[in-house]
């Protein structure tokens, strides 16, 4: 009897989203992505776009394809990212954790392959769970844009900050270097072990040479967060944090994470609440920051936070500009955006 030689199962190659993908250089997931040269290069090309005609501007990404994958809610990033796309005319798409396939359980990652194969160039994602922007990014290859995950990092907002900040000091965009916030003490204060723009700040702000100062009670700041890296100390005492500061960012308790921690909130209030006396007499000139939301009358008041020293609404406005930067460094490229 012949001897059958036994068939062979073609194998097919496993679809590519299989494999882990490398990080998309034109991806956004860590303050730490970004050298001092790459940030001075984001921040001439936010000034350079804010500048544009908004006509030439809408040519730059005309017709690209950005979803926004918002797994949490948000007014002033997922607003600031969609206009910012839309002012350089993009087509976007929102798909937020309601009202889609998420609720009936889909996956990261199975909505990441669903977006790309829908077309989308980039993806801009807030989730809850820290790190899913890096399995995002793996799984699709695409250039991901971090809007804020769990509580590690929001590097738009850090970046936006840092525009603030130079513009409070009038240092121009194209002198910004490792030196150009020596001497600039900026403290971050309130529920720090929640914050993912703390974090994301307190790794940008040392890289141009800034002392930064966490400030906030131990259940809100373990004395471990100094070791986010250096330049960062910790301070209990507000006062003497304010008295040594140019820049105080002020940070929401983020009650949706507490998970078992109790606040005193009259004790919080009565000794980390930035309120008129208070800054008044330990910080008269200081630039007072907040990413917002705030909560009047909590760790701001609305004195405060609507009163001369405040720049929180310039941090909103300057979110479009650094998103537009963002944007164009994810789907063009890292090189300067010029005349054209
Ligand atoms: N600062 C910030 O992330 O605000 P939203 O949650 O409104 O986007």
């Amino acid at each position: 009897m012949a001897t059958r030689t036994p068939t062979r199962v073609p194998q097919k190659s496993p679809p590519s989203s299989f494999f882990q993908q490398p990080i998309h250089p034109g991806s956004a997931i860590s303050a730490n992505d970004f050298s001092v040269h790459e940030i001075r290069r984001i921040l001439e090309s936010s000034d350079a776009l804010e500048k544009e005609n908004p006509f030439r501007r809408a040519d730059r990404l005309a017709r690209r394809r950005v979803a926004l994958l918002f797994y949490e809610s948000s007014t002033r990033t997922r607003t600031s990212f969609e206009l910012a796309a839309k002012g350089l005319g993009a087509d976007t798409t929102l798909v937020s954790s309601l009202s889609s396939s998420i609720e009936k359980g889909e996956s990261l990652k199975d909505t990441g392959i669903t977006l790309k194969a829908l077309g989308a160039e980039c993806i801009i994602l807030r989730s809850p769970y820290s790190g899913a922007p890096y399995l995002l990014a793996q799984t699709t290859g695409l250039p991901i844009l971090n809007a804020g995950d769990g509580m590690a990092e929001h590097p738009s907002q850090a970046l936006l900050d840092l525009r603030t900040i130079l513009q409070f000091l009038e240092i121009p965009a194209n002198k910004v270097s490792e030196k150009s916030l020596r001497g600039v003490t900026i403290s971050i204060v309130g529920d720090i072990l929640h914050s993912r723009v703390a974090r994301s700040n307190a790794l940008m702000l040392p890289k141009l040479g800034a002392k930064v100062i966490l400030c906030g009670p131990p259940a809100l700041l373990p004395e471990t967060a100094a070791a986010i890296g250096p330049g960062i100390i910790i301070e209990r005492d507000f006062e003497t944090a304010l008295r040594q500061s140019k820049i105080v960012m002020m940070l929401r308790i983020q009650a949706e994470r507490l998970s078992g921690l109790e606040i005193n909130l009259d004790d919080y209030r009565s000794r980390y609440q930035a309120n008129s006396d208070r800054i008044a007499a330990h910080a008269p000139k200081a630039l007072i920051m907040h990413p917002g939301p705030i909560i009047r009358g909590m760790e701001i008041t609305a004195d405060v936070a609507d009163g001369p020293q405040s720049a929180i609404a310039q941090q909103v406005h300057n979110g479009v500009p650094i998103r537009m930067a963002l944007l164009v460094r994810a789907l063009v490229g890292a090189k300067k955006v010029g005349r054209r």
